[in-house]
């Protein structure tokens, strides 16, 4: 058997968030979680550590380091997702398990060293990009020093905090293209992708009322999730898993290089992800296709398979 893949998850929790970890958490055959770093976004710094240690903690998992990162975006003022996640940014679902502290150190350097120790890292960032971007700026060999950066973020055909921009870019615009301009050539899992796999509410009911693994408080908290988006809506996209299963089950999705900038002007455009599939210069690769029904079944089956 292959060794698991050593990981870093970069993050703002966040319920879907939350789900993601859970769902890293859940694979010890294929991923080895050596760090998790958290960033101003779904809520403030402070709100988003405290809950990366939360999920940490409630996995049993207190060997895994959460370190705090940067407290707000480049150049704008922060805009919180709190209406979304709700005020304590998990939909207020207690959750059981000791509690561990933050690591020492800034997430920003936890990020480039893990990179200078382990020449196979891969990093997962599914919050505002501030703290890859910083990373960059201060050693920008970084971007040849990590094997691989998947990130959820941007909406190529439309967004959804407006409707140009995607939340993740738009709460630092100035940060996501400091990303993609600095040569690291990120996997990109947009809106376009998330958006096919709604998780249904008699789905979500069903994994808060089965009784297995981690599924009753994922459920939990999707419910609440789902409550805040509008129970009108289908269901809720669980946007920051996707970011992790594409690593861990490449048979589920297609992936084209693209050339992709963002505005960061002003006005109604800015946060927009423009990608250009044409391009012969590409700086991304971008899931254009998936399985969706696959996904959500993989994705509902380790949170129920979960071992504590
Ligand atoms: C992204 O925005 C956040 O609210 C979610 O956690 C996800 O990372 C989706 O636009
Ligand atoms: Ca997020």
């Amino acid at each position: 058997m292959n060794r698991p893949h050593p990981v870093l998850i970069d993050c703002d929790p966040g319920i879907d968030d939350a789900i993601a970890l859970l769902m890293a958490f859940a694979m010890p055959d294929a991923l080895e979680l050596t760090g998790i770093t958290t960033v101003a976004g779904n809520g403030p710094l402070a709100v988003t550590a405290r809950n990366a240690r939360r999920i940490r903690d409630f996995a049993g998992r207190h060997e895994v380091p959460v370190f705090a990162g940067c407290p707000r975006p480049l150049v704008a003022a922060p805009v919180f997702g709190e209406r979304i996640h709700g005020a304590d940014g998990l939909g207020g679902v207690g959750l059981s398990g000791t509690s561990g502290g933050l690591a020492a150190g800034h997430g920003v350097d936890a990020i480039l060293e893990q990179a200078a120790t382990r020449s196979d890292l891969t990093v997962i960032a599914v919050g505002p990009l501030t703290n890859l971007a910083v990373a960059l700026v201060k050693r920008p060999d970084l971007a040849g020093r990590i094997a691989r950066t998947v990130i959820m973020g941007g909406g190529i055909a439309q967004g959804n905090v407006t409707p140009a921009a995607e939340f993740n870019v738009f709460f630092d615009p100035e940060a996501a293209r400091a990303v993609l301009d600095s040569g690291l050539r990120p996997t990109l899992v947009p809106l376009d992708a998330t958006q096919r796999a709604p998780l249904s509410a008699s789905r979500i009911e069903e994994l808060a009322a089965c009784g297995e693994g981690v599924a009753p408080e994922a459920g939990a908290m999707l419910r609440v999730y789902h409550g805040n988006v509008g129970r009108d809506r289908p269901g809720v996209f669980i946007h920051d898993a996707m970011a992790v299963a594409v690593p861990v089950w490449p048979d589920l999705f297609e992936i084209r290089p693209a050339r992709l900038s963002v505005c960061t002007d002003a006005g109604p455009e800015r946060g927009r992800t423009i990608a250009d599939f044409a391009s012969a210069e590409p700086n991304a690769d971008v899931v254009v296709d998936l399985d969706p029904a696959a996904f959500l079944d993989r994705l509902c089956g380790e949170l129920r398979a979960f071992r504590r």
